[in-house]
């Protein structure tokens, strides 16, 4: 523990933490990945996407491939939220060009009734090993995220048994059994707490829950099957945890992709950051938190497809929109879902460069 290192640019941190910060700070959700051919390359050499995540060298070789390229002010854990239904026995495989699928999906009543918390010491060994081998390896440069599913996203992906366009299993189940659901959302719940608290133990400096499929809930469903276990794993987590010689405040993320209507509720989650997608408008997101947490997003990925001009307009306009945080907001700039492959990575170079810039203009 106490060879951990005190992170030296800590300006994502304090965006977090609401404080002061000479410029914007700037991550991109699914920053190590397939656009970057030294990504793919290292991939190839580990045979497929869950080799790299099961290899912590590997794991960690990618994690750090963005860093090397892009001035990003933290890095995030290379794994995927599917982890933790692997380990409670669904059996995790990527059909080549179909995402991912799992062999034993929860279909009957008695699937509902086997699912148990993992052992996620010894099943979930890999990511927490490939957390402190990042750590080290960052040397303190940047902050290192930790990060799990929110159960509800999980449970879409555990019932359907892959991705879905219109989640007809898993919604039949929430109306016509809400106690199957509600039992597969306490059990997961359980299991992403203890995953989380495992990652911070293993020297992630921040958490964040993705909820990639929370907009797909209708109003009421959101806060009943979505939000209130996400507060609840929130509310496990350590607010600060000793590393030997010094401690460690740990900042927490929360992103509903399709949020936009429910960011009041969201924000009382207890998360020190919501993470908004591109259909919110910074400003009045602002003013509809208050002081509540800070905002993380919310660039839509697509403007990387244009000229650079117009990434730096579209980055000017965004941070515009927010305003200089000052009293007691923060703001974290990213896109407003995960980049897609098809990215041009010297366009994100324009992006991260034009936010700094921008940012610190801002702020004279
Ligand atoms: O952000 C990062 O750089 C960290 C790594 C990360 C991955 N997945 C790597 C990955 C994170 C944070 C995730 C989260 C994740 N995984 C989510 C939530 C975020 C979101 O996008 O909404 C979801 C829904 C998944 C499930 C998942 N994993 C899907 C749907 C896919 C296929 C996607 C695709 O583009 O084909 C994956 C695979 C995956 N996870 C890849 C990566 C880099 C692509 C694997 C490859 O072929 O190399």
């Amino acid at each position: 523990m106490s060879s951990f290192q005190p992170v030296k640019n800590d300006t994502f941190l304090r965006a977090l933490r609401r404080e002061a910060t000479e410029y914007t700070p700037v991550w991109l959700m699914r920053q190590a990945g397939r656009y970057l051919p030294e990504y793919r390359a290292t991939r190839a050499k580990a045979g497929n996407f869950m080799g790299l995540c099961t290899n912590p060298e590997a794991a960690c070789e990618v994690t750090l491939q963005p860093l090397e390229r892009y001035k990003l002010d933290a890095a995030i854990l290379f794994s995927d939220i599917l982890t933790v239904p692997d380990a409670m026995g669904l059996g995790l495989y990527f059909a080549e060009g179909e995402g991912p699928k799992f062999e034993r999906p929860l279909v009957t009543e008695a699937d509902v009734a086997k699912l148990a918390v993992p052992d996620i010491g010894t099943s979930l060994r890999y990511v927490t090993d490939a957390v402190s081998t990042i750590r080290g390896a960052l040397g303190g440069r940047v902050p290192l995220i930790g990060f799990s599913g929110s159960p509800w996203t999980l449970a879409c992906y555990m019932v359907e048994g892959g991705g879905s366009s219109d989640f007809r299993k898993v919604k039949t189940m929430l109306y016509k059994r809400p106690d199957l659901m509600h039992r597969i959302l306490e059990v997961t719940a359980e299991a992403v707490s203890q995953y989380l608290r495992a990652q911070i133990e293993a020297g992630a400096q921040a958490v964040m829950i993705f909820d990639s499929w929370g907009g797909a809930l209708a109003d009421g469903a959101f806060q009943k099957f979505s939000l209130n276990y996400i507060k609840k794993i929130v509310a496990s987590l350590p607010l600060q945890v000793n590393r030997g010689n010094f401690t460690e405040d740990i900042p927490s993320i929360v992103f509903t992709k399709g949020g936009g209507l429910w960011l009041e509720d969201i924000a009382s989650s207890g998360a020190s950051a919501v993470g908004v997608d591109w259909t919110v408008n910074l400003g009045q997101a602002r003013a509809r938190i208050g002081d509540r947490c800070a905002i993380q997003g919310n660039l839509d990925p697509t403007v990387l497809f244009a000229e650079p001009a117009q990434i730096e307009a579209e980055v000017a306009k965004a941070l515009e929109s927010f305003g200089v945080p000052q009293a007691g907001a923060g703001h974290v700039f990213n896109l407003g879902h995960g980049i897609s492959q098809f990215t041009n990575p010297d366009s994100v170079e324009v992006m991260v460069n034009a936010v700094h810039a921008y940012s610190r203009k801002q702020r004279q």
